[in-house]
């Protein structure tokens, strides 16, 4: 193994590994050396010059992306030559740069203006008129760039180059008139388009959804897991809490990803980042009950009531073969632990499926995208719930099943709207509306996993936790709520208040224990593994 590297910076003295760059050493002391054109995932370009530090015996400026840490190394990032540069290198991006900050998007969070409040603040010297070059125009679906506003770092050739591997930007011309661009022909449609907007240190790139919907100094921000696929890619609910769900239709403002290493490093994939819109479309909003062939609103201590009765007529009558559940890979570890709690050890019910077998086929990408499309398929299997919901369904249409409890799924088939047809009684709890809780008796409002908490456990079984973002829309409840409500009705003492006294009871550890990137747990659900 190699020896440790040590070096001083800015007067403290730091082991780091050989081969690590200067600007990562000094931001594990937590020095923070400006910079634009480098990114930790992408290759070095040292384009930008900014990051240039001064390093004893060497001659000139260094630029501390692209050296590597020696033993002894004496650097400072705070010398005059040093601070001097970054005001030149800043009044040199600003001779073309459009003043352009009142109405620019990426204001608030601009790397430019960020640097220049910290290190800039020069007079100007600059007459000539600044060169034009194209305004916003949209390059892809979700993207749109501003040529005046790029300091060509490259950073989004780079991505495109080495991420995606899509090659759709390049630099085009030459000198002054350099531009980023599309190739002819090419448009920015690959499925992680979006984290060119993450990675643009300006307001070059910005996002088409996200643009002129909110200042970012009024969005609220809370940890979460995508659930578009088993991958579990770490990100960011970004939401305008302040801003009435009925007034426009939208809380969340946008989705960004959170480094995590060992699952999805910086990025997301674009169907995860722009697939928010069941938060709050679609959603049911009240609980419902079937009134003369209609569904109609009704109190919850109603519906409850009546799905109660229905349960326990049907244990009663038929045993708890009469009674057929079907979980939902997007629950959360801990409903799906109370699920398997309530239906099987205290109702009895043997097989609890999860999977909806007439889910489309979906094919993974190659890059974070996956095959299975549910995040938390591993977690039911992990919990001993039994994949295919096939059997269950057809049950339930042949009789044998008399309340069919459905959580979340859509079947959406003609041979599985058939079979749902035909069975006797049917509740749906999850949070939007589908083919199947328009045919249902019972309907109870679900949240979203962005207005609860929990965990979930990705493909390869690591168990991540996310934070409730959002308070619940209309009057759905969290599924642990609803469940420990019906039990109640049923005469069982289920008193669960937070998700976290699930996953202790499940795994023998609390949320802390998962620290930041999650963990690997074994699939024995009584304790730790
Ligand atoms: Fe850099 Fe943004 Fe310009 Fe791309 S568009 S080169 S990320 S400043
Ligand atoms: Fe979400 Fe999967 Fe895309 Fe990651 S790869 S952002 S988990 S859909
Ligand atoms: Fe080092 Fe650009 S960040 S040269």
């Amino acid at each position: 193994m190699n020896p440790m590297v040590t070096l001083n910076i800015d007067g403290q003295d730091i082991q780091v590994e050989p081969g690590t760059n200067v600007l990562e050493a000094a931001e594990r002391l937590g020095v923070m050396v400006p910079r634009y054109c480098y990114h930790p995932g992408l290759s070095v370009a040292g384009s930008c010059r900014m990051c240039a530090v001064e390093i004893e015996g060497m001659p000139k400026l260094q630029i501390s992306c692209h050296t590597r840490v020696r033993d002894g190394m004496k650097v400072s990032t705070v010398s005059e030559p040093v601070v001097r540069m970054r005001q030149a290198m800043l009044e040199f991006l600003l001779v073309n740069h459009p003043l352009d900050c009142p109405v620019c998007d990426q204001s608030g969070e601009c790397d430019l203006q960020n640097f220049y409040m910290e290190h800039g603040l020069h007079e100007s010297r600059v007459f000539e008129d600044k060169i034009k070059r194209k305004k916003a125009f949209p390059i892809g679906p979700h993207v749109m760039l501003d040529q005046e506003r790029c300091i060509l770092c490259t950073r989004c050739v780079r991505f495109c180059e080495e991420v995606s591997e899509s090659h759709e930007l390049g630099v085009l011309d030459r000198g002054d008139r350099s531009v980023i661009d599309l190739f002819p022909g090419r448009e920015l449609d690959n499925n992680y388009s979006g984290n060119v907007i993450d990675i643009c240190p300006v307001g070059a790139l910005t996002e088409r959804e996200f643009r002129f919907q909110c200042r970012v100094w009024y969005l609220s921000q809370e940890t979460s897991i995508c659930n578009g696929c088993s991958r579990g890619c770490n990100i960011a609910v970004h939401s305008n809490t302040q801003r009435s769900y009925k007034a426009d239709g939208r809380r969340v403002q946008r989705l960004k990803p959170r480094f995590n290493p060992l699952v999805n490093r910086w990025w997301m994939c674009d169907q995860g980042r722009f697939g928010y819109g069941f938060v709050d479309r679609g959603r049911i909003e009240n609980p419902c009950l079937r009134v003369g062939g209609e569904l109609q609103p009704r109190a919850w201590d109603q519906v409850l009531e009546e799905v109660a009765t229905a349960l326990r007529t049907a244990v009663e009558k038929f045993g708890a073969e009469g009674l057929g559940v079907i979980a939902s890979p997007q629950q959360s570890n801990e409903e799906l632990y109370l699920v398997r709690k309530l239906f099987r050890e205290l109702l009895g019910v043997a097989r609890i499926p999860f999977r909806n077998p007439w889910e489309e086929e979906s094919a993974g990408d190659g890059i974070l995208l996956l095959e299975d499309r549910n995040p938390n398929g591993r977690g039911a299997a992990d919990l001993g719930l039994q994949g295919d919901a096939e059997r269950t369904v057809e049950a339930a249409a042949a009789g044998e099943v008399k309340v069919l409890y459905v959580f979340g799924h859509d079947f959406d088939s003609d041979r599985a709207r058939e079979l749902i047809r035909q069975a006797e009684y049917v509740v749906f709890q999850g949070a939007n509306w589908n083919s199947t809780a328009r045919m249902a008796h019972a309907v109870l409002p679900g949240v979203t996993h962005m207005e609860k908490e929990g965990t979930f456990t990705n493909f390869e079984g690591r168990v991540q936790h996310f934070a409730q973002a959002l308070p619940p829309l209309g009057e759905s409840r969290p599924d642990l709520e609803i469940l420990c409500g019906l039990a109640q009705r049923l005469g069982h003492s289920l008193f669960y208040t937070e998700p976290e006294e699930l996953f202790s009871e499940w795994r023998g550890r609390s949320y802390g224990d998962l620290g930041e990137f999650g963990e690997v747990l074994g699939s024995n659900g009584s304790g730790a593994g």
